[in-house]
């Protein structure tokens, strides 16, 4: 306590003296919690710290690459995380993560989450189980139901169908559940498979179940939506197919959500994000999967859409995909708006990323029509696949 006082009632001389810090090496942005700043200050000396401000509970500092492997050390010891502190490419991208740790108190990214790249073994035992012809075969199932429309009684047996066949696949796991969440403005439910970790830390798949096309009587209309967003769920299936098969035991808790009426407006979405957080979970991270299997033209295989995201939890995406998706291309894009669901958690301040199965200017242009069938993706679930392999390894290396 007495050291966390010095160290702020340093702050304005720090801020004074800032540039007359004299450092040989290179500097670096970096946002770090207060706690941990105050004691690193003391015990790697005030020196290398330039506080430029402080949000919350958290702090952007310039720091000289001489201490950072100090810092590195002592944050493994003292706080026992890899990082916990995170180092920024630029000083926008700092100030982005800063807003964002202000929003919400008891989320407790950034700083506080481990995106380390520890599980090799592990994750590449998994990933190679991941089979094509599963998620076809799930996507070709809902995309019979003659419409997922959140209305109508299709898109309510359509929920149900997907709660089931959850259920039979963790039927023999006695640390799992599945249930309906129900909204109140949404007859179709949404459905949560939880795999029940050690801690009630949480780590979410999600994606909609929901389908839209036709402008009137939508609840008759032939809504096969293949892509929008029968592909998500089926990629979502696979991972939990694989994670189980391999006996999978979480030290955290896993959740798999397929949302209602996200068509509508993110209706299911929204009702659980704000559900969660009106109930102080902790959220480690959010993924958003919502169309995964179209490729479009371009060499491009996943794009990691940058805005309603979190740029942090984003860039730990594509560490992973250059680690475990041998070929894989990336890169970013932008929706330009709250496009799908994983807006709905960034709004109340969880981290959440989407990558995307394509270019915008490429996207898939059947979908809310008829014409969203699994054979505008040749048939097969190739595509998908490749998310369903990233979704295994956000899963494994944000758990452990
Ligand atoms: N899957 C789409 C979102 C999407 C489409 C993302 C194309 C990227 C490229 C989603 O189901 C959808 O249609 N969303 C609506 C908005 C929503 C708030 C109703 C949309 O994009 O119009
Ligand atoms: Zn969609």
């Amino acid at each position: 306590m007495q050291a966390r006082k010095v160290a702020l009632s340093l702050l304005p001389l720090l801020l004074l003296f800032s540039t007359a810090i004299g450092s040989p090496g290179q500097e670096f942005w970096i946002t770090i919690g207060k706690e941990t700043l105050d004691s690193s200050m003391k015990q790697i000396g005030l020196a290398h710290f330039n506080v430029e401000k402080a949000v919350g509970d958290a702090a952007l500092v310039k720091i000289n690459e001489e201490a950072l492997p100090a810092l590195s050390k002592l944050m493994h010891h003292e706080f026992k995380r890899c990082g916990g502190y995170f180092r920024h490419n630029s000083y926008e991208d700092a100030l982005e993560t800063l807003a964002l740790n202000r929003s919400v108190p008891h989320t407790i990214n950034k700083e506080f989450v481990d995106y380390s790249i520890n599980s090799q073994l592990l994750v590449k035992s998994i990933i190679q189980n991941v089979r094509a012809v599963s998620i076809e075969g799930m996507i070709r199932q809902l995309a019979n139901f003659k419409n997922r429309y959140y209305k109508s009684k299709h898109g309510i047996n359509a929920a149900n169908w997907v709660a089931d066949f959850w259920r039979n696949l963790a039927k023999e796991r006695s640390d799992t559940k599945v249930e309906l969440f129900e909204h109140s403005q949404s007859p179709q439910p949404s459905v949560i498979l939880t795999i029940k970790g050690r801690s009630d830390e949480l780590i979410i798949i999600g994606g909609h179940l929901d389908s839209i096309a036709g402008w009137w009587n939508r609840s008759n209309a032939k809504s096969p939506g293949a892509d929008d967003n029968a592909s998500g769920i089926a990629t979502m299936t696979e991972v939990i197919r694989v994670l189980l098969q391999r006996d999978f035991v979480p030290e955290k808790t896993i959740k798999f959500i397929a949302y209602a009426a996200e068509e509508v407006g993110l209706i299911g979405s929204q009702d659980i994000a704000r559900f969660y957080s009106d109930n102080s979970e902790v959220v480690a991270g959010v993924l958003q999967l919502d169309m995964t299997n179209y490729k479009g033209s371009d060499s491009l295989d996943i794009v990691l859409i940058s805005d309603y995201t979190n740029a942090i939890q984003n860039e730990f995406l594509g560490k992973l995909i250059t680690t475990y998706l041998d070929g894989v291309k990336w890169e970013y894009d932008k929706c330009g708006y709250a496009c799908s669901d994983h807006s709905s958690w960034t709004k109340v301040g969880y981290p959440a990323s989407f990558p995307f199965e394509s270019k915008k200017r490429d996207m898939n242009g059947n979908i809310h029509t008829a014409r969203d069938t699994i054979d505008v993706s040749d048939g097969n679930a190739l595509h998908a696949a490749k998310f369903a392999q990233l979704a295994v390894a956000f899963v494994v290396e944000l758990d452990r």
